[in-house]
């Protein structure tokens, strides 16, 4: 059996993840700190699946610890969550960012190098293109420069990986860069479980949608946009962790070293009203909003072309706005208050 090591695994992409890798048949092993996510979502991933996994609370900076994992457990590969991800946090604690990501990308690679395991999968993301290049995003145009600290830390992780496999003619490493996840798993029982307030759309329209929230504020009606709402390329997670195993089955058969970027995306860009109103049919909740300021930093519209992905991985996206929108709404109506 493949063996698996997900950091982050019990997050929100994290636990889709490690589902699809366990139904696919992989063994899993998780590091989880849990600083963002609770224990239960990998219980639900067991009970969904019928099979174990294997699970270390554990720091990615820990080496020590990380290398007791490496040498107990017998990892082939690893499909790196762990990060924090909340844009706004990160300007106001750009340190934090830097340690927990970067830093601790390093430390991961070098206890990967140490004990021989060479293939690597990393959560980028799409800000990594910056504010410079025109949308549809292609792998090959340019690493931007990312507006905020956060994403600055995944630009420098995929150049870091890129001198790794440089330097390392056995690595492998796919960077994935994710577009906007939103969404759950068909069953309801698990999905994107925010601390505090929802730094994101989705979650915080289902928020509103379950009577937790009073109203959605939309950031900007005046982008040179069809309706003037923002546009972002909306993934299902679903789609996105099958992606994952798509993009690590084709590392464990490339023959020799690489590293190489992926769009996960649908290529089809959908404003923040359009969100609203379609989880207001799919859901028959009314999601009440209001018009306030832009916020700083929020670019009009960007989406992926995943052409790349589905040439070289065979991957694309398979489900519709309604599956995101009713998935969501499961989730949430089942699990009012998360986990
Ligand atoms: N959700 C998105 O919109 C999005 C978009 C692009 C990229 N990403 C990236 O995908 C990854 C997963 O995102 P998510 O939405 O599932 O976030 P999440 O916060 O739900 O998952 C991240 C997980 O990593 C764990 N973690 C954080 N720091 C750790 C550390 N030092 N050691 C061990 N565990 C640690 C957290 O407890 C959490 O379970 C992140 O790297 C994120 O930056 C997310």
């Amino acid at each position: 059996m493949t063996n698996v090591l997900v950091t982050g695994g019990a997050g929100y992409i994290g636990s889709h993840t490690v589902l699809a890798l366990l139904n696919a048949g992989y063994g899993v092993v998780v590091v989880d700190n849990l600083c963002n996510a609770s224990k239960e979502s990998l219980v639900r991933v067991e009970k969904l699946a019928g099979k174990p996994v294997t699970f270390y609370q554990a720091d990615i900076l820990d080496k020590q610890a990380m290398a007791c994992v490496f040498v107990r457990e017998n990892i082939d590969a690893v499909i790196h969550f762990a990060g924090l991800k909340a844009v706004g946090e990160s300007v106001q604690k750009p340190l934090a960012y830097y340690k927990n990501n970067v830093q601790g990308t390093v430390a991961l690679a070098e206890v990967m190098l140490e004990h021989g395991v060479n293939s690597l999968v990393f959560s980028s993301s799409a800000t990594v293109y910056g504010e410079a290049n025109e949308p549809p995003y292609v792998e090959t145009q340019p690493l931007g420069n990312p507006a905020s600290p956060y994403g600055q830390t995944k630009a420098m992780v995929e150049k870091i990986l890129m001198d790794v496999a440089r330097a390392n003619p056995e690595f492998k490493v796919a960077n994935l860069r994710y577009f906007n996840p939103i969404g759950a798993d068909v069953s309801g029982d698990i999905g994107e479980d925010p601390n505090g307030i929802p730094n994101n759309l989705m979650p915080f329209v289902a928020q509103v949608a379950v009577g937790k929230r009073d109203k959605l504020a939309v950031f900007g009606d005046d982008y040179p946009t069809k309706d003037g709402t923002c546009q972002r390329d909306y993934i299902h997670v679903t789609d996105l962790a099958d992606g994952h195993l798509d993009a690590l089955a084709w590392l464990l058969k490339q023959p020799s070293g690489c590293a190489e970027a992926f769009n996960l995306g649908t290529g089809e860009p959908l404003s923040v009203l359009e969100i609203v109103k379609g989880f207001e049919q799919y859901s028959g909740q009314p999601v009440p909003y209001e018009i306030a300021p832009r916020r700083e930093g929020d670019l009009a519209a960007f989406w992926a072309d995943a052409s790349k992905a589905k040439q070289v991985l065979g991957w694309t996206t398979n489900k519709s706005l309604q599956d995101m929108m009713v998935d969501t709404w499961r989730w949430q109506s089942q699990n009012p208050d998360g986990y």
